[in-house]
């Protein structure tokens, strides 16, 4: 039994990468893995995710009270043995509300090193276009010591008989982890 975190970023609902990170926990949970998710752009307006600075000196991230990722998603985040990043490409980047809650990790970076990661980014364009978030991906994933158990970056994401396909390799990738 692992536990696992899925984070997933789109505010679009139900959308293409939801599509993914359903499939990726549908397949996890059939092995009894221990699942938290947090959808962070799904999250209401009592719920702001985005870095809030407090104006204090010296502070170079702060956090404001009563915050949910401080108080729930940063926890289940270090007691985690995989980690699952789920997003959108926008810009050729990682949409902004899911960077929100890994800008978040800054504090935690020590703490967070060496677990294990997925990868699940949906994109319109082409796997060329999606070059530039999956060297980010891969940074990220070698910076925090976090080896992959599988990611999947599901090009021409609005070809339905293709999403299903990337769907299923995210349920088989879920499906494999115990
Ligand atoms: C603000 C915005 C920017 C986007 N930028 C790109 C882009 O640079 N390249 C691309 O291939 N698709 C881009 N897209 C399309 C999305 O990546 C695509 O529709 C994806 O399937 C959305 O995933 P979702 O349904 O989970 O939100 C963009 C979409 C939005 C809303």
């Amino acid at each position: 039994m692992a536990k696992i975190v899925i984070l997933t970023g789109s505010p679009h609902n139900p959308g293409t990468s939801k599509t993914l990170a359903d499939a990726f926990e549908k397949g996890a949970r059939e092995n009894n893995n221990q699942i938290y998710r947090y959808d962070a752009g799904l999250q209401g307006a009592d719920n702001p995710h985005f870095l809030q600075l407090k104006k204090t000196a010296g502070m170079e991230v702060g956090i404001p009270d009563n915050d949910l990722v401080e108080k729930e998603v940063l926890p289940k985040l270090l007691d985690a043995d995989v980690v699952v990043l789920v997003g959108s490409m926008y810009y050729f980047g990682i949409n902004a509300q899911l960077k929100a809650v890994i800008d978040r990790f800054y504090d935690y970076n020590h703490e967070l090193k060496d677990k294990h990661s997925v990868i699940l980014m949906t994109a319109y364009g082409t796997q060329e276009d999606m070059a530039a978030i999956k060297l980010h991906m891969q940074l990220l994933q070698k910076y925090m010591r976090w080896p992959s158990l599988g990611d999947v970056y599901a090009d021409d994401s609005w070809n339905s008989d293709k999403l299903q396909k990337h769907a299923q390799e995210a349920y088989e990738i879920g499906h494999q982890i115990h």
